[in-house]
């Protein structure tokens, strides 16, 4: 197995190789063992058969030694598992958003990303908060894994001791498109973290459009170069006519300010033809008409 890159690696591996070799032993006497008896008392060697009854020092072995071996399993798992709910104070604060079908991440200065950017040899607690359904975060390499729950503010830390990029994947069947939801975690020296951190020239000439669109992971579902995902594509929606089915009920219309507005509010009201319902939330409580105004003047623009 690959070698860890974070301060628990070391715990989590040491159990899981002591569990493993355990069972891995016993998978291997208890085999013989039967294996043995079935030659050993056989018919031809062992016509007739013994009425054995009871053994205390037996009773006693298989009762003490296997009590031992867990408690030995549980010992080196609680050892492994008890520093994870103890936080540092210093550690840096990173709220984890996972929705369908995208993790972000927002830093304690607003700074928001798609992936994970940490220091390496420095503590960091993520925030778990699920935006709809449960979703898992993963981080495989760091031996980490929590889930997001709807309601409870579920938390992690680590501290990534190997600089390097790492996979960060939902380990919780969420959806359609939960493969999609991979990104990555970057581990960085502390200057090039700082850089990274301080600096958001990116998101200060977008649409501000566009950036309510990446946050609300919209562009998981909808393309904007024509190609079909779960959902429309949103090239050249705008102006649009399209054939949608209202309640059973299958008519025409134009994509106006009013129909993305409903299709935002309530998604399932008015579906285009040959894609399927309640696959999107409402997102009523989650814009303001403000914000779905602006996502409509960035769509007029894509072409
Ligand atoms: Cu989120 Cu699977």
């Amino acid at each position: 197995m690959k070698n860890g890159a974070s301060t628990f690696a070391q715990g989590v591996d040491l159990s899981l190789y002591i569990i493993s070799g355990i069972s891995i032993f016993f998978l291997v006497a208890i085999t013989a063992v039967m294996i043995y008896f079935v030659i050993r008392y056989n018919k031809k060697r062992n016509p007739k058969a013994t009425n054995i009854e009871g053994n205390n020092t037996l009773e006693v072995l298989w009762t003490v030694i296997p009590t031992i071996l867990v408690l030995v399993m549980f010992y080196y798992g609680w050892m492994g598992y008890k520093p994870m709910r103890n936080v540092p104070a210093d550690a840096i604060p990173v709220k984890v958003y996972g929705q369908m079908w995208k993790f972000s991440f927002e830093y304690a200065n607003g700074k928001l990303s798609d992936s994970l950017v940490v220091p390496v040899d420095k503590p960091v607690k993520l925030f778990l908060i699920s935006k709809d359904v449960n979703h898992s975060f993963y981080i495989p390499a760091f031996r980490l894994k929590e889930d997001l729950i709807p309601g409870k503010n579920n938390f992690l830390w680590f501290e990534a001791n190997k600089a390097g990029k790492y996979d960060v994947m939902c380990a919780e069947y969420c959806g359609q498109l939960h493969s999609a939801m991979l990104t990555s975690v970057n581990v960085v020296d502390v200057k090039a973290y700082e850089k990274w951190l301080s600096d958001s020239t990116s998101a200060a000439n977008e649409h501000p459009g566009l950036t309510l669109m990446k946050k609300n992971a919209c562009f998981s579902c909808h393309t904007q170069d024509g190609s079909k995902l779960v959902g429309p594509s949103f090239k050249g929606v705008f102006g649009r006519t399209e054939l949608v089915d209202t309640d059973g009920s299958e008519h025409e219309i134009v994509v106006n300010e009013e129909y993305i507005k409903r299709s935002v509010k309530t998604p399932n009201a008015d579906v285009v033809k040959g894609y399927m319902k309640g696959l999107m939330v409402p997102y009523d409580k989650i814009l303001t008409d403000e914000q779905i105004d602006q996502i409509i003047e960035y769509l007029k623009t894509v072409k």
